[in-house]
């Protein structure tokens, strides 16, 4: 649930990756509720079209294309499509990952590459293909989705934390050259939140005992929380805030 209205979000273009489940569902309702524009990309088919009939009452309907953002060439053209159906892409939200598990020792050159393709690769291609309509539009946000994973120091998944730890080195590479068009690139890091995914694969009791010790606040994070903060970054109400991370994790790091 948002409660928040940001008029400057109204008729706004607005690209999000892995918008068909989780924290991407939870986008994809938060900007069309705001009456954006919205194209989404997964693999998810079934998912993303139950989401956009469920979203039945938006001022635009959500449009889903099915690309397999590992492959750039596919994701270029589907952010071309977007561009000749929806106009120029004023917001952009790159979402998907997969954070499946991996031993260090077993990792191989070409499952390293796979799952940097799947969790950082597609941010700085999705960014490029979309800085050209930012410009023309006088400017844009780019939100790029990190995690405390790594900060935690978890195991389990070191090349998902190495990837999610360079998204900071992105929004950092990349601020001050896009800031001379004022295109604003931040990185919003969450915690623990609490999608059917981590509550299905991840979340146990051990799971529950740790978030109570480890966050500051009780309450259990979930999607909408996240898509709050992204609405906020997105707006024109964050007009001056650009290089940053905001880390909505209910204060475990
Ligand atoms: N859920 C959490 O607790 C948590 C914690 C920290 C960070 N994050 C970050 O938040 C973001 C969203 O997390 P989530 O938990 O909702 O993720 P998720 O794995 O539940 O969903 C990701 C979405 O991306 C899609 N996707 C995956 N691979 C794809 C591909 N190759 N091409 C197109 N689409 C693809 C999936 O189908 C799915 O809809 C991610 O960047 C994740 O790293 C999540």
């Amino acid at each position: 649930m948002v409660n928040n209205t940001y008029p400057s979000l109204a008729d706004r273009v607005v690209l999000i990756t892995g918008g068909a489940s989780g924290i991407g569902a939870a986008l994809v309702r938060g900007f069309a509720t705001q009456g954006a524009k919205v194209g989404f990309i997964d693999l998810d088919d079934a998912a993303a079209e139950a989401l956009v009939a469920d979203l039945f009452h938006v001022k635009h309907s959500p449009l889903y294309r099915h690309c397999d953002l590992t492959d750039t060439a596919a994701l270029r053209a589907t952010i071309d499509e977007f561009r000749a159906r929806l106009g120029a892409i004023g917001v952009l939200v790159n979402n998907a990952a997969n954070d499946v598990r991996h031993g260090f020792a077993d990792v191989s050159p070409e499952r390293f590459d796979q799952l940097v393709a799947v969790n950082l690769r597609h941010q700085f291609f999705a960014t490029q293909a979309v800085a050209g309509d930012m410009r023309g539009l006088g400017g844009g946000a780019v939100i790029c989705l990190g995690s405390v994973g790594w900060m935690q120091k978890n195991a389990g998944y070191p090349v998902y934390a190495t990837a999610k730890a360079a998204i900071h080195g992105l929004v950092g590479g990349l601020a001050r050259e896009l800031g001379a068009s004022a295109i604003r690139i931040n990185a919003l890091v969450p915690g623990w939140v609490m999608t059917e995914k981590q509550k299905t694969l991840w979340l146990d009791a051990e799971g529950e005992a740790t978030i109570d010790r480890m966050q500051c606040l009780r309450a259990r994070l979930q999607p909408d929380d996240i898509a709050r903060a992204a609405l906020f970054l997105a707006s024109d109400d964050a007009a001056m805030i650009t290089g940053q991370s905001l880390i909505v994790d209910a204060g475990w790091v």
